[in-house]
């Protein structure tokens, strides 16, 4: 039966013609070009990636093109429809369809999110720059701004883009009623996530959060408050929402009818831009809109300290500008900032001119209420813009305690606006001054260390000479004369802060 079939099989074969082998897939043709996607966010954001690939031989090199500027591929290889590579130590995969790239991106604690590009070029090329018109570099004006370090507060630290037109008006309404305004915090800063899109004439609106934000800044003003928002020279902020390229007159007048008074204003998109050389330019660009709007505007640079921007943030306008990346509710980051990341820019802070340190994170739980005394002391003495980062509807006794502190303020606000420097530095331990108005000096005892500790500061450190009234500013205490030096008990991750006085000028009080 078996050969008969075998048989039959073989005849039937034999009648037929031989179908050709079916002929294999053809190999997708390389990957090479710019493959571009936006990634949107809930929030609204919208985060462009560009990926430029260039295919060799199974492997990939190129770089990727996001958010603060670009990173070159280190590794990469391609097989059939599937591509990796490795940006900074993490692994982008991605999965080819023709002429679009899904990408798996990684986020922090080994989450990924999918990204759907497309292939806009067929060359390796990064991306083209619009064009761009930059003014000649000068010297601004001074906008008369700012002559203490601002005080106020900032969205970002607690919300992130979680933020609407009703917890500006409840922040508000808690920055009178908690004691704050009356301590001498004044601006209310919407940070990213207020943007909308753009009206056909290019005129920037606000998303569906902020429904209006006339009717927001009269509410905000009707507290005796300011309003403050937020842009990017770049065409997009950091968490992707719309930028100010090539709008920044229009903005500029859009944020002064609105009744905006103070402006941050974050490099972020720009590296996609802009040359890094033009980045002066580009500051200069929003100074001179917002000086044209004639509103007073006080005017935040936020560029991440690049570029020595204490050498040249006043001449763009600049009221304040951060000198590092940004903060986070942990010691270890706020205390590197404050205490590492300062040093040598005192000559540049002065009335109208404030170096930015970044915002407090006094009170979002991260740290403990000594880290918290370190933090502001540090921004007092550093003359730091005061801009709180909490939630100030639900602030503990504490945390409002340590963020009015009337005799710390007062340290940070000192007319004559000289920023105080590091004098002694032994191990964990260091002593920071600072000289105020009428011949007085601040003195910061920290201990950076994990055991309590008593430190000392003698007057030559100080360069001071003679008897002193020493004030415990935290302890609200006057611990009497002192000659030739000063001690105190300090806890771990704590401060000892003191006001010395003249005799005479108590005297003359
Ligand atoms: C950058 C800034 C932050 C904040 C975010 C908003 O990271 O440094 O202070 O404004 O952008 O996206």
């Amino acid at each position: 039966m078996r050969l008969l079939l075998l048989l039959l099989a073989t005849l039937a074969c034999a009648a037929r013609p031989v179908a050709p082998p079916l002929p294999a897939p053809p190999p997708p043709d390389p990957l090479t070009g710019r493959w571009q996607g936006d990634q949107v966010r809930e929030d609204g954001g919208r985060r462009l990636y560009q990926f430029v690939l260039k295919e060799d031989g199974g492997k990939v090199s190129g770089a990727v093109y996001a958010g603060n500027g670009s990173n070159p591929i280190t590794e990469g290889s391609v097989s059939g429809e599937q591509v990796t590579f490795v940006v900074k130590g993490a692994t982008y995969r991605g999965q080819r369809r023709g002429e679009d790239l899904q990408v798996a991106i990684p986020g922090s604690r080994g989450a990924t999110q999918s990204l759907a590009t497309h292939r806009v070029s067929r060359e390796a090329a990064p991306p083209p720059r619009p064009p761009i018109t930059l003014p000649e570099l000068r010297e601004l004006p001074t906008n008369g701004l700012a002559r203490t370090p601002p005080m106020g507060w900032n969205s970002w630290n607690k919300f992130r883009t979680r933020i609407d037109d009703k917890l500006i008006r409840e922040i508000a309404d808690a920055m009178v009623s908690s004691g704050m305004q009356a301590a001498g915090y004044q601006f209310i800063n919407i940070d990213d996530g207020w943007e909308g899109s753009r009206d056909e004439a290019g005129n920037i609106r606000s998303n569906e959060r902020f429904p209006d934000m006339k009717a927001l800044s009269d509410y905000v003003h009707g507290k005796g408050l300011k309003l403050g928002i937020y842009s990017s020279p770049g065409f997009r902020t950091c968490a992707g929402f719309e930028g100010s390229l090539n709008h920044e007159s229009g903005d500029a007048r859009t944020f002064a009818a609105w009744g905006i008074d103070y402006l941050k204003y974050d490099w972020c998109t720009a590296p996609l831009a802009y040359e890094v050389s033009q980045m002066r330019a580009a500051y200069q660009k929003m100074g001179e809109a917002l000086a044209a709007t004639g509103r007073p505007i006080v005017y935040s640079l936020c560029q991440y300290g690049r570029e020595h921007v204490e050498q040249w943030g006043a001449a763009v306008g600049g009221n304040l500008w951060r000198t590092t990346g940004d903060i986070s509710d942990r010691w270890d980051k706020m205390s590197s900032i404050g205490f590492d990341k300062q040093a040598g820019l005192e000559t540049q802070a002065g009335p109208g001119h404030w170096n930015d340190p970044d915002m407090l994170e006094i009170g979002n739980g991260g740290m403990s209420d000594d880290e918290y005394r370190t933090h502001m002391s540090l921004w007092a003495l550093l003359a730091a813009p005061l801009i709180a980062g909490n939630d100030l509807r639900t602030m503990s006794a504490t945390t409002r305690a340590i963020l009015t502190d009337a005799e710390v303020i007062a340290v940070d606000q000192d007319p004559e606006g000289h920023q105080g420097k590091r004098v002694v530095k032994e191990g964990d331990l260091e002593t920071w001054a600072r000289p105020l108005a009428g011949g007085a000096v601040a003195v910061g005892l920290f201990n950076r260390g994990s055991a309590a500790t008593r430190m000392t500061v003698r007057w030559q450190e100080l360069g001071l000479e003679g008897r002193r009234q020493v004030r415990d500013l935290w302890a609200h205490a006057a611990r009497g004369k002192a000659e030739g030096e000063v001690s105190g008990d300090v806890p771990p991750h704590g401060v000892v802060l003191l006001r010395l006085d003249r005799e005479a000028a108590r005297r003359r009080k």
